[in-house]
């Protein structure tokens, strides 16, 4: 896609090629802020290739240089070394106003990214377990990087790895079966289940101190100790108890039976499968993510024994004694690492493995983008060096979007055992409360149905925003005061400046207007406006090439400012001249649909009202 800014800088270069400097050294940059100018070329390169000083080549191009008609650059200047050039704003208002005009819903979009064919794995919960904040910023910075991606042109395919395998599966069924299955819907009903977990390893926990304790006896037993010999009896029933079968067995026999398939374990545990995804589908639809697939970890058992075989054979992994199959100092510094335990168990990481290379079989992907938290780092990096060794992606760009943590208000890191763990429904729930305050003293004119529709989107908004404004790396922190604050860089001031243009529009639409002169939008503050809309298009490629949702929240951030001054500069439904009157509110218009189809990136949406 050609945008006006693109067309800009078109139209630079060919003048800097007509005035003979070779495209080799024809660099275009941003000039420094406090540089009235729009683009700049510095001619240090140019001028040590041809011999001259960097001013008086400089000079020599401004005074030279061919601005074609119809061009979008207005002014050409030297300025010591630099060759500034500034828009011409008439042409760049025209310009801005008919693309986002005509494209509406697409304007930013690209087709930059055509032919890459991406996976984005993301969200990835445990079944039978509620998502933790982990779980919850994967979700939220995962849509918006595969929106984002999407609006470049990419192909994206979303996977969401459930964690629907493993050892511990066992345990939960065997849980079931001991206490019955729970009861209670929506997210209580996972958290019920993470109970019965919970108390079922309690259980294993005592068996394991029981037998301990039988052990000890027996063993004071044997040296003949006066005590033990005086309670012989009462340990000859201890070992027998301890040495019954216990919870842990129980567990382990449940695991091996849903491996091989039997149909009690597998009903069970289908339906703990079906429960996870049909209450995380109800948050998904609040939070606006819609994942394409969901494989899961338990897809891939039927691979991972060619897997394991493959990894042998290329010598990237070797058997060691006790059976179990170990990957050694693939690259140096990277630990060693276990695709099969001793006891023929699979892992997380032999899944991945398999994960890997069917989704190269099966999608053909130019990149798999994961995006885990820190923590995950060291297994991300033992994963992509192992399918290199083996050979699985080996043209592939394999790429881990990492985030930080979360803290409360309080700035304490949120923790099962403190007790401060925040969950996703009571989360989304109290954003919603909390928005539904604000919205009854900003609009309460309003029908309550629709103040209960705008709170779902500034709360949910407000969750969202939080997590993406800046850098995905850096923690976060839910603080709602600034998380909802209407005059701070929070997805309700945006929201709200988009429904302050929509409800002007609305206004002006009652009564018939002038045509629209848009040459007399010539207020600094209008044409700040006008540029930020310009670099819609820019922000969506960085954030695109920089798996950045926060550039587009910057972006929106940076808009909904200048908007806010053009309000304070400039009148709209008031201005002077009916003409100029048109013009303001074509802007506005446009501001509001350019907001809305950022805004929409960040899987925030922008109600009519506030
Ligand atoms: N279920 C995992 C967890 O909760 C995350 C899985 C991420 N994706 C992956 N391919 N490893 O930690």
């Amino acid at each position: 896609m050609h945008y006006s800014l693109d067309r800009f800088e078109a139209h630079i270069r060919d003048g800097l090629l007509a005035a003979g400097v070779p495209a080799e050294l024809i660099e275009i940059v941003a000039p420094k802020p406090n540089i009235p100018a729009d683009l700049a070329f510095p001619t240090f390169r140019a001028a040590r290739a041809l011999g001259v000083a960097p001013p008086a080549l400089a000079q020599r191009l401004a005074d030279g240089f061919v601005v074609g008609g119809g061009s979008l650059i207005g002014a050409v200047h030297a300025a010591g070394p630099f060759l500034n050039f500034s828009l011409d704003q008439a042409r760049l208002t025209a310009t801005v106003l008919d693309e986002v005009t005509r494209l509406g819903g697409t304007y930013g979009h690209d087709d930059a990214g055509a032919g890459e064919v991406i996976v984005v794995d993301y969200s990835a919960p445990n079944i039978a377990k509620r998502m933790h904040v982990g779980h919850i910023r994967s979700t939220i910075i995962g849509q918006s990087v595969v929106n984002i991606l999407r609006a470049y042109g990419c192909r994206v395919i979303g996977d969401n790895h459930l964690g629907d395998w493993g050892k511990q599966f066992g345990a939960i069924i065997a849980a079931v079966m001991h206490y019955g299955e729970p009861a209670e819907h929506g997210e209580a009903a996972l958290a019920a289940f993470e109970e019965l977990y919970t108390r079922y390893s309690a259980l294993i926990k005592h068996d394991r101190e029981l037998r301990d304790e039988a052990e000890r006896w027996r063993r004071r037993l044997e040296e003949g100790d006066a005590e033990a010999l005086e309670r012989r009896d009462w340990i000859s029933a201890l070992v027998a108890q301890a040495a019954e079968p216990n919870h842990d067995d129980q567990a382990r026999a449940w695991s091996l039976r849903l491996e091989r398939g039997d149909p009690q374990a597998r009903a069970l545990w289908q339906r703990t499968i079906d429960l996870t995804i049909e209450v995380n589908d109800r948050l998904y639809r609040r939070l606006g993510v819609r994942i394409d697939h969901a494989y899961g970890e338990s897809f891939y058992e039927p691979m991972l024994a060619a897997v394991i075989d493959e990894a042998l054979a290329k010598g990237v992994a070797y058997r060691d004694d006790a059976g179990a199959v170990v990957v050694d100092e693939l690259e140096p510094n990277l630990p060693t690492f276990l695709l099969q335990r001793s006891d023929g168990g699979t892992l997380y990481m032999t899944r991945d493995v398999a994960t890997i290379q069917f989704r190269v079989r099966q999608m053909q992907p130019t990149r798999i983008v994961y995006v885990l938290g820190i923590p995950q780092e060291l297994h991300l990096r033992q994963l992509f060096a192992l399918v290199r060794a083996v050979g699985y992606a080996t043209d592939i760009e394999l790429v881990h979007v990492k985030f930080g943590t979360v803290f409360d208000q309080h700035g304490q890191a949120l923790s099962t055992r403190r007790g401060n763990m925040v969950y996703l429904e009571p989360l989304l729930d109290e954003a919603h409360a909390r928005a539904l305050a604000v919205v009854r003293q900003s609009s309460g004119e309003l029908d309550p149905a629709e103040q209960e529709e705008i709170a779902e989107a500034v709360g949910i908004g407000a969750v969202i925003y939080n997590d993406l404004y800046q850098d995905p790396r850096r923690d976060i922190r839910l603080d709602w005061d600034r998380m909802l604050a209407l005059d701070g860089n929070s997805a309700p001031y945006i929201q709200y400046m988009v429904a302050r243009c929509r409800s002007i529009v609305r206004r002006a639409a009652a009564e018939p207007g002038a045509v629209a002169d848009i040459s007399q939008l010539t207020h600094p503050s209008e044409l700040a406006v006008i540029k930020q809309l310009a670099r819609l298009p820019r922000a969506v490629r960085e954030a695109a090439q920089r798996y950045a949702p926060f550039v587009i929240a910057e972006w929106c951030y940076d808009t909904a400012r200048a908007l806010s001054a053009l309000y304070r500069d400039c009148p709209v439904l008031r201005a002077e001249q009916p003409e100029l009157r048109s013009a303001r509110l074509q802007l506005v218009a446009a501001t509001a649909q350019a907001l809305t189809n950022g805004l929409a990136l960040l899987c925030i949406r922008a109600p009519q009202r506030m």
